[in-house]
């Protein structure tokens, strides 16, 4: 945003200019182009950087926390009313996935049912895998934990 398109040789005038730092870690950098008819510069790059802090990753947590504000709002508002693939994408992926520390769905996927049943619902002690059985204070209904068990046998 500009506070004016026309300003005489010598002005001066504003840029507003907005960085989303949602889902992002680490530095950031967002360039801005100005071009004008300024005949001795027609284009000027900005460049703004910036270090994205993440003031939830850090520090000893215990599993249960992610259902709690204000990690619930990633952890599991994505996953409100959804089942099987879209129910994992949005609240399991986040830990289990190449690079991270729990096993991928591959690995999971030698477990038997009742085995998924019981680690989704009641969790894996001292990891943070916390449970998601509503029955215990979780976020998921005996349903959508079916689905889910459905979803990574099935694949
Ligand atoms: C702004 C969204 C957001 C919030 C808020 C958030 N998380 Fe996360 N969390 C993520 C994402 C995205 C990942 C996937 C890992 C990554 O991409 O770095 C993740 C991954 C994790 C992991 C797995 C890390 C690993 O390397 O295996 C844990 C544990 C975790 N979060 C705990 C928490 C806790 C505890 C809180 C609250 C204090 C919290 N998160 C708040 C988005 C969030
Ligand atoms: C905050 C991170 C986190 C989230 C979110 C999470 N898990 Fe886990 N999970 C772990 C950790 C850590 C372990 C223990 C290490 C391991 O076995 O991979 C684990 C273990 C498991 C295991 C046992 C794997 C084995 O081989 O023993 C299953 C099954 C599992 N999780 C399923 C799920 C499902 C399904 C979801 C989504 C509803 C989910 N997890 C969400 C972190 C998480």
């Amino acid at each position: 945003m500009v506070s004016s398109d026309h300003l005489g040789p010598g002005e001066e005038g504003q840029i507003m200019v907005t960085v989303t730092t949602e889902g992002k870690k680490g530095p950031v950098t967002k360039t801005v182009q100005i071009r004008s008819n300024d005949p001795g510069k027609p284009l000027v790059i900005l460049k703004l950087k910036a270090n994205v802090l993440d003031p939830f990753h850090k520090g000893v947590h215990e599993a249960k926390e992610i259902f709690r504000t204000p990690c619930s709002r990633c952890h599991v508002e994505k996953g409100l009313g959804k089942s099987g693939a879209f129910l994992y994408q949005a609240d399991c992926l986040l830990c289990h996935r190449r690079g991270k520390s729990a096993v991928s769905i591959s690995e999971m996927k030698r477990l038997t049912r009742e085995e998924l049943e019981e680690i989704i619902k009641y969790g894996k002690p001292d990891t943070m895998m916390p449970g998601f059985s509503f029955e215990i204070g979780g976020p998921l209904t005996e349903r959508q934990i079916n689905s889910l068990v459905r979803y990574i046998k099935g694949r």
